[in-house]
């Protein structure tokens, strides 16, 4: 049963710390001129509108990317900004776009990508919005278990899921083990809340011990309404390309002052 539907968080402080980090890594790797893979999880709708309803519902948006673009947080040429401009250029001023098109604005002609989304609805839209890419409408755990390794190597791999099933978090680190194992070259990235009630953390702590070169970015934030359970928003980033600790030390810096 999936009832998750990121509508409604679109554009949130969450999703602004995971698209700054994605997009940084992702213009980090299209740097060099070789072919690269880029694999989704679980991708959504690619495309929000936030006049929507649903955006206007939670205020998530006004609180997140409205508020971290009145601050100044992502200059024109910051590799998240450069991609809000393009996909506001091509899809209208108020929409905010999702992982998928994020990545889209840095993928070049030769590089490949595949996205998972379970969905039906969110699957429909998606394929409205994305071209560029192979759509998987089944699970993403198994579409990337059959994808990794990919050719060419080079390449990046995003796991997004909704933590709807409790047992994501506990099946988490042995999974991302495995695809770390048969794929040593990915930059892995898994999203997760910080959660009030700390049920992120064993999964978090595990992680770290198990990959210890890899970047764990926490930054914390109000949660969207009083008694909500999420107060901040995780990246587990295994292989980062340089320049992405940078980054998330920047992203600490600014969060801390909201
Ligand atoms: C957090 S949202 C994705 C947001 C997106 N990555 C972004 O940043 O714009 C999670 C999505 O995963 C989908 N989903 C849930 N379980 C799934 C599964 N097992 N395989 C693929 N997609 C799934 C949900 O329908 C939802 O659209």
């Amino acid at each position: 049963m999936l009832s998750y539907q990121h509508a409604y968080h679109a554009g949130n402080l969450a999703d602004v710390h995971k698209h700054a980090l994605l997009a940084t890594a992702l213009a980090r790797l299209t740097e060099k001129p070789k072919p690269l893979n880029y694999i989704e999880t679980h991708a959504g709708r690619g495309l929000y509108d936030l006049a929507s309803a649903e955006v206007r519902k939670t205020g998530e948006a006004a609180q997140g990317i409205a508020r971290a673009e009145a601050a100044g947080w992502l200059a024109p040429q910051h590799p998240l900004g450069a991609a809000l401009a393009a996909v506001r250029a091509h899809h209208g001023a108020g929409c905010y776009p999702g992982s998928p098109l994020i990545a889209a604005h840095f993928l070049r002609p030769g590089d490949s990508a595949h996205l998972a989304e379970l969905h039906p609805a969110e699957h429909a839209a998606l394929a409205q919005v994305a071209r560029f890419a192979r759509l998987h409408a089944e699970d993403g755990f198994a579409v990337a278990n059959a994808l990794i390794p990919p050719t060419p190597r080079r390449g990046m791999l995003l796991i997004d899921p909704s933590y709807e099933i409790k047992a994501d978090y506990d099946r988490l680190p042995g999974w991302i083990a495995r695809m770390a194992h048969k794929w040593n070259v990915g930059v892995i990235a898994l999203w997760y809340p910080i959660l009030q009630d700390s049920r992120h953390r064993p999964m978090a702590e595990s992680l770290a011990a198990a990959h210890p070169g890899a970047l764990r970015s926490e930054v914390r934030f109000p949660p969207a309404r009083p008694g909500h359970g999420m107060v901040g928003s995780g990246m587990f980033v295994i292989n980062p390309p340089f320049g992405l600790a940078d980054e998330a030390a920047r992203l600490a810096t600014l969060f801390a002052t909201l």
